[in-house]
């Protein structure tokens, strides 16, 4: 489609002085580039490595800001070492890499769902170099061919997964995919809840939406997030990871330099502003929330939550329901630990659990897929 300059000023609200020609191809521009998005077709057909077939669908896996902090070792024959990588932590608003080990977590099971598909066993041994530090490894996976393996319908819903962060419908969660999602969710010790009467929806979304402030509010927690926006298509192909703003308005702000990593880190700019609207937006809009708890917080139980985690979010995928986690008021820095402490209320978490992941679910279009490294700049060989 094509608009006129004034028309297309007129999106903008006015306000904003666009250099722009006559005739804008609106669609297109910043649109998500073909090469971040090229691993969601799975490995290609010259990859006969089934360490490098599953690991070509285990980087589709959620992971927090998109950092992909995964690093894996192939000098083994026949195993694969995974490692986090410690120049993609979030130091800030996961001072314990609690999240990052919950990315992993999910890493490995898409890696096990994938092997199995392609008639490979994995066997996972968790730290095997005892517990984990950046310098020790997450997990060492073997692979053993094996026949008559199933394959889990999970796995078709890999490339159709998204984490879904703009506003759902006003659709409320139907009660046949709450019971399916509860029903087929298997890790009994790390209890799952959904919840979805107005009145619980309503006080979390005011916690949700305290946290969220609090972070943006903060200047060294929002600054991490700005540290991995990736404002504009061309950003976006160069980085493949991180926070992905795209769009004909991106583009129009840009131009008007309006979309800079000062302006959203400064707040009353129309980048700063627009960040929080956008991230308030859905949480207005969500209908039901769901947890996952767990009674203690090791290393291998935050792994197991990752692993929990993407199954229900596949399961989501499955029956057409979006999710989308929020993690801010669950973040273990000072600032956050009262309304951490009054989110863990509300969720009815016990002292001394924790609140591993909580999410709004719903439904929503599809926004498309997110951004992935190539697979060789994780891997050594
Ligand atoms: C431990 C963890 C925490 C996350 N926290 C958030 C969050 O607070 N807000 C959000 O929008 N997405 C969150 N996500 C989702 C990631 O942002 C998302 O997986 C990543 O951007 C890649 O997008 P995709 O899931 O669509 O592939 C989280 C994911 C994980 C695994």
């Amino acid at each position: 489609m094509a608009v006129s300059r004034k028309a297309f000023l007129r999106i903008l609200g006015g306000g904003i002085v666009v250099a722009a020609g006559a005739a804008i191809a609106v669609p297109r521009l910043d649109a998500m580039p073909a090469v971040a998005v090229e691993g969601w077709r799975g490995p290609g057909p010259d990859e006969t490595d089934p360490r490098r077939r599953a690991l070509a669908w285990a980087l589709l896996a959620p992971n927090p800001h998109n950092l992909q902090s995964w690093a894996v070792d192939l000098s083994q024959p026949g195993a694969i070492v995974l490692h986090v990588d410690a120049a993609r932590l979030l130091s800030q608003t996961d001072p314990f890499s609690r999240q990052i080990l919950i990315g992993h977590g999910c890493f490995l099971e898409i890696l096990g769902l994938a092997a199995a598909a392609d008639g490979y066993r994995t066997e996972v041994t968790l730290f095997p170099e005892g517990a984990w530090s950046l310098d020790r490894p997450v997990a060492r996976v073997v692979f053993t061919r094996q026949s008559g393996l199933a394959v889990d319908p999970l796995f078709a819903e890999v490339p159709r997964r998204r984490t879904v962060k703009g506003g759902f419908d006003a659709r409320p969660l139907e009660a046949a995919h709450k019971a399916l999602l509860l029903s087929g969710y298997a890790a009994a010790q790390l209890p799952l809840v959904l919840v979805d009467d107005a009145e619980s929806v309503d006080r979390l979304r005011a916690l949700a939406i305290a946290g969220s402030e609090m972070e943006m509010n903060t200047p060294r927690t929002h600054k991490e997030s700005i540290d991995v926006v990736r404002i504009g298509a061309a950003e976006i192909a160069a980085h493949r990871d991180g926070i992905s703003l795209k769009g004909p308005m991106i583009w129009a702000l840009r131009q008007a330099g309006q979309m800079t990593p000062a302006k959203a880190m400064t707040p009353g700019t129309l980048a700063w502003d627009g960040g929080r609207d956008y991230a308030l937006a859905g949480y207005t809009s969500a209908r039901a929330f769901g947890w996952i708890t767990s009674a203690d917080n090791a290393r291998p139980t935050q792994i197991a939550t990752g692993r929990a985690f993407v199954r229900l979010q596949l399961a989501a995928t499955a029956l057409g329901v979006a999710l989308q986690p929020h993690s801010q008021t669950l973040q273990e820095y000072p600032e956050m630990a009262a309304l951490r402490t009054a989110m863990h209320r509300q969720t009815g978490t016990p002292a001394g659990a924790t609140l591993q992941m909580f999410f709004r679910l719903g439904y929503a279009a599809d926004p498309g897929p997110s951004p992935r490294r190539a697979l060789n700049s994780f891997v050594t060989a």
